[in-house]
């Protein structure tokens, strides 16, 4: 799906984030897996990453971002008629972690529900979210994009749980007067599905004593063959965006790329040609927050001074799926002079 938004205008007015307090480094993880600090920041740029404690789910990380980013945008939890949760962690299967959400936070008119699509749901969800303010459906938008992968990743597993981290991001949507978002490209892969998967769980394979001591609950990944596909798409769906945008590069004041491994990043920004100031890079603190990645690494460029009302700014994401997606905008920030938004993320725990 691509297409240049050439209508109606709707932007962000506000960004919020949360991470759980507690930091993991990688001396910690190398003390019970066959692993080591050097290895993970060669391999991957991370040097931590947040872990949310045992009775931390989803909707606890995503209820302080929500707030600071309708903060930040003003008015009342009530004004908002959508409530988008994008991720793979809700805190149960149902009721959504949306509709979980909108109750805690006060929103009783708001449709809530939860959107799938990997790490690229953010991206997914906004792109939805877009097209139902621009269809008039909605009128103010609550997008929220977050994971806590610690609770499905397999802590044996050297390969995939060194890579992740804990974190959600949300982000208040609306009509504005000019600016906002000026395109979307959005795609699936499912033959490339099984490189990166939950097997059981579903009703596939519904959970039994074997599927559990199998850990057939737990995230499967084939890495080099994520890397491959994550360095194309990143490209391939920054062109693609840029050029029904009629935009190049040279115009891109901002790339926030989804934060999995600063190699995967290298590569794309290489390719893309993209000036490194340019790049937002967070994955060396928080590891790869999947749904929370793009709106924690937006919501750190606004408290480093590095976002601007007026900047040009592409967001590419990808995961599991496979999925990919891109948007690009001209940034506004909050048009009501609301905001805080050199404010750093909410933590929650201890
Ligand atoms: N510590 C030490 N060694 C490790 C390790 C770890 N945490 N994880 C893997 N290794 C070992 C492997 O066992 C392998 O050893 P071998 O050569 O003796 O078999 C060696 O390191 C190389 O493994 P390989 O998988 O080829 O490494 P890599 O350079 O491809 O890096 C990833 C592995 C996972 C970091 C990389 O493939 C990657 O980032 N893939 C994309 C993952 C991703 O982004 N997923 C989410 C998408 S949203």
């Amino acid at each position: 799906m691509i297409g240049a938004t050439n209508g109606a205008r709707v932007s962000i007015t506000g960004l919020g984030c949360c991470t759980p307090e507690r930091v993991v480094t990688n001396d910690d993880l190398s003390r019970t897996l066959d692993t080591s600090d050097e290895w993970i920041r060669e391999r991957t740029g991370i040097r931590e990453r947040r872990i949310a404690l045992p009775e931390q789910a989803l909707s606890d990380l995503a209820l302080p971002a929500a707030r600071q980013a309708l903060a930040q945008a003003g008015g009342e939890p009530s004004s908002i008629d959508l409530l988008i949760v994008a991720t793979v962690t809700p805190d149960m299967v149902f009721p959504s972690s949306g509709a979980v959400l909108a109750d805690r936070l006060g929103m009783p008119d708001a449709a809530a529900y939860d959107l799938s699509a990997g790490c690229t749901g953010f991206m997914y969800a906004l792109a939805q979210a877009y097209g139902m303010i621009a269809g008039g459906l909605s009128s103010r938008a609550l997008v929220v994009g977050g994971d806590v992968l610690s609770k499905i990743v397999d802590w044996s597993d050297r390969s995939t749980a060194v890579l992740f981290g804990d974190g959600a991001g949300a982000v208040v949507l609306e009509a504005v007067d000019a600016g906002g978002f000026l395109g979307f490209e959005l795609g699936a892969d499912g033959a490339g599905g099984v490189h990166l998967n939950l097997p059981a769980g579903g009703s596939r394979m519904p959970a039994t004593a074997e599927s559990v001591a199998g850990g057939q609950h737990l995230v499967k990944m084939n890495g080099p063959e994520v890397f491959k596909f994550a360095t194309r798409v990143l490209v391939s769906s920054a062109e693609r965006v840029l050029a029904e945008c009629g935009l190049s590069v040279a115009d891109i004041d901002l790339y926030v790329p989804h934060q999995a491994n600063v190699r995967i990043i290298d590569y794309a920004v290489r390719k893309l040609g993209i000036a490194r100031e340019r790049v937002v890079v967070n994955v060396d603190r928080f590891g790869n927050t999947s749904s929370g990645s793009i709106p924690l690494a937006l919501a750190d460029a606004a408290a480093d001074g590095m976002l601007h009302p007026g900047q040009t700014v592409l967001m590419t994401g990808m995961g599991a799926g496979l999925t990919w997606g891109s948007a690009v905008m001209e940034w506004t920030g909050q048009t009501n002079g609301n905001g805080q938004s050199r404010r750093r993320e909410e933590t929650v725990g201890g």
